[in-house]
């Protein structure tokens, strides 16, 4: 499949290099029009592909969206993105909501599903190895069932086990274990080569 990224630092390049070995083609959209580098594409070109993963800070998602929600309707748009300060903390959005149901609410068009935000950048880019394939858990909610099913196999080919886990709200419980992930690899400095495995 076609994958653009929205953002080209750790998590985009790793998670995009690890699609690439499932053999999908992956562009990254920057901002930075002037100097492009390898795969890299302008933006507004990246969400052309068929599938969108959001892989910037979360506050700059909520900045960039609303002016792509156009251009974003009918596409399957993959929230990878935790809420975090940026000293690791987590951003409090409030009990009842998440990063990703904040992003649908701003894409009513778009089918958007929450996925990879448990994984740590430094574990997608160690694919192949040394973790066998199908170990690393990846966690995937959505409300549109086909695009749930898709990631799943995006998931999948990039060599992770998917774990299918329901609706989109369940984003909720996926970003607190993302919070969990930074606090035991930044605040307990467990180090970012460790990841979940549901068995
Ligand atoms: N790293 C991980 O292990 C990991 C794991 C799971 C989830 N995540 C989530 O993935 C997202 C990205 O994290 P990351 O670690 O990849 O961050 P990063 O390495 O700092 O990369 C951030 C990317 O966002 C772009 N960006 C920043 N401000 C922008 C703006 N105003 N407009 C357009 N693009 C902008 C940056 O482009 P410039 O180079 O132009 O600044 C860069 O490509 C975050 O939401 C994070 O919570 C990260």
């Amino acid at each position: 499949m076609k994958i653009g990224f929205v953002g080209a630092g750790s998590l985009a390049r790793a998670l995009g290099h690890a699609l690439a070995l499932g053999g999908h083609e992956v562009v990254y959209g920057v901002r930075a029009e002037a100097k492009l580098e390898a795969g890299e594409v302008p933006i507004l070109t990246a969400i052309q592909a068929e599938v969108v993963v959001l892989a910037v800070p979360f506050a700059v998602v909520r900045e960039l969206l609303p002016g792509l929600a156009t251009q974003l309707t009918g596409k399957i748009v993959v929230d990878a993105t935790n809420p975090v300060n940026a000293d690791w903390s987590p951003m409090l959005l409030g009990q009842e909501n998440s990063a990703a149901e904040e992003v649908a609410r701003a894409l009513p068009g778009a089918r958007v599903v929450k996925a990879f935000n448990t994984i740590f950048a430094d574990v997608l880019r160690q694919a192949p190895e040394p973790r066998p394939a199908g170990r690393v858990s990846c966690f995937v909610a959505s409300d549109h069932d086909e695009a749930r099913a898709i990631v799943v196999e995006l998931a999948r080919s990039a060599g992770l086990a998917p774990v299918e886990v329901g609706p989109l709200t369940v984003a909720r419980q996926l970003e607190a274990m993302a919070h969990l992930n930074i606090q035991i690899a930044v605040g307990m400095k467990g180090g970012t080569n460790a990841a979940f495995v549901y068995e």
